[in-house]
């Protein structure tokens, strides 16, 4: 249960993964490229370390041979990704990682021969994105199998690490009209703001959400197969500020643009501290429809998303050493079953609006 090995691991999400770990008893290898970052961490919760780079494909397999499992909590995935996923395979090592980039989901799904053939289970978006939107998507689409169209509506309310709002400018430039859908199956350019429509969550608020790209595009077509797809959320700028990125979103394409607004977000963006990670609440709605308009709804509340991310990280890699899952490339959902999110602490789901009691 012990041997496995934490990428990324002085990150702002890799320490909180440390810290869940460490409290369920686990002694996880701390690993990423700078020792110097890595050193006081180890010492600081007693545990192993390895200095450890993505470059080198086949120094990064010997590396990783020795573990049962890597999770792999550095980004942008789409830089990262790839290469740990070639060391796994070579190294005959379970994979998960905390992703939410469509394309890295896509790409460990091109895994999943290979890793069946290997016994191994790979596992992107083990985080807030995916864990509780692929479990709410199953639920509802388990009820309706002939569901031709699926919408999720996420409420996340707070702020961003440095590491996802880099994420995501390493995203928007790739994003045509801003945002994207899929329909009939594909991906489709959708502008951002259009198509906003109002939400009621199980805490009674009624908030207006867009459509705008998570994971469950990839992930829930994958678990559900429901070929219309649309992901909501609230728009986190304003309307105006919307239109600013429409215009200045070809900026960030170009490379050295991209990495000076990097630098300045690594330097200036700290996530959210303690107390919003222990008092915040995440609230997600979904609702599949057949072609005879006969709809299924469920909503479901959970704890704040990068504690999450840690609690659904650790759970994920305790059920994959204990061998509660398939092998092949899985989504949480496929891997833990759609009652998943319902063993992390706090979180309710409903098939109905709850009455709420002022
Ligand atoms: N799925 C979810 O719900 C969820 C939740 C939380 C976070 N995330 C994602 O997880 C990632 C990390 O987030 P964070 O908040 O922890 O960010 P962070 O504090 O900026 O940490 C990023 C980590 O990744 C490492 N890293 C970045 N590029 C690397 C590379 N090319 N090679 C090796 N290591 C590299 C960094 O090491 P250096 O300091 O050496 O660069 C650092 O350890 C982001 O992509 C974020 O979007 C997803």
């Amino acid at each position: 249960m012990n041997n496995w090995l934490l990428y990324g691991a002085y990150g702002y999400t890799g320490r909180l993964i440390i810290e869940e770990a460490v409290q369920r008893g686990h002694k996880p290898v701390l690993a990423g490229r700078n020792k110097d970052k890595l050193i006081p961490l180890a010492k600081l919760y007693d545990l192993g370390w390895l200095e450890l780079g993505l470059d080198d494909g086949d120094k990064l397999a010997t590396a990783v041979a020795p573990f049962d499992l890597v999770f792999h909590a550095a980004g942008p995935f789409t830089i990262t990704s790839d290469p740990m996923l070639r060391a796994c395979l070579a190294g005959k090592t379970h994979y998960v990682d905390i992703t939410g980039e469509i394309g890295v989901f896509e790409n460990t799904f091109h895994y999943d021969e290979a890793a069946r053939q290997n016994n191994l289970v790979f596992i992107s978006g083990v985080g807030f994105d995916v864990v509780p939107s692929d479990c709410l998507a199953n639920y509802v689409a388990d009820k309706l199998p002939d569901a031709t169209e699926l919408e999720l509506a996420i409420a996340a309310l707070g702020s961003a690490s440095a590491g996802t709002t880099n994420t995501m400018l390493e995203l928007l430039p790739t994003l045509k009209k801003g945002s994207v859908v899929r329909r009939n199956g594909r991906y489709q350019s959708h502008s951002i703001g259009q198509d906003a429509k109002q939400v009621t969550f199980s805490n009674g608020r009624t908030r207006t959400v867009t459509p705008l790209p998570w994971g469950d595009l990839a992930t829930a077509y994958r678990s559900t197969g429901i070929p219309n797809i649309t992901t909501y959320m609230i728009l986190p700028v304003s309307p105006t500020m919307a239109r600013f990125f429409r215009l200045y979103r070809p900026l960030l394409a170009i490379k050295p643009v991209r990495r000076l607004a990097q630098t300045i977000v690594a330097r200036n963006v700290t996530g959210p501290d303690e107390t919003a990670r222990q008092t915040g609440r995440s609230y997600l709605y979904a609702r599949a429809t057949n072609q005879r308009g006969t709809a299924v709804e469920a909503w479901l509340e959970t704890m704040e998303g990068y504690q999450l991310t840690a609690v659904a990280g650790v759970r994920a890699v305790e059920k994959i050493l204990n061998g509660e899952t398939t092998a092949g490339t899985l989504t949480p959902a496929q891997a833990f079953g759609v009652d998943f999110v319902l063993e992390i602490e706090g979180t309710k789901r409903f098939d109905k609006l709850p009455k709420i009691i002022s």
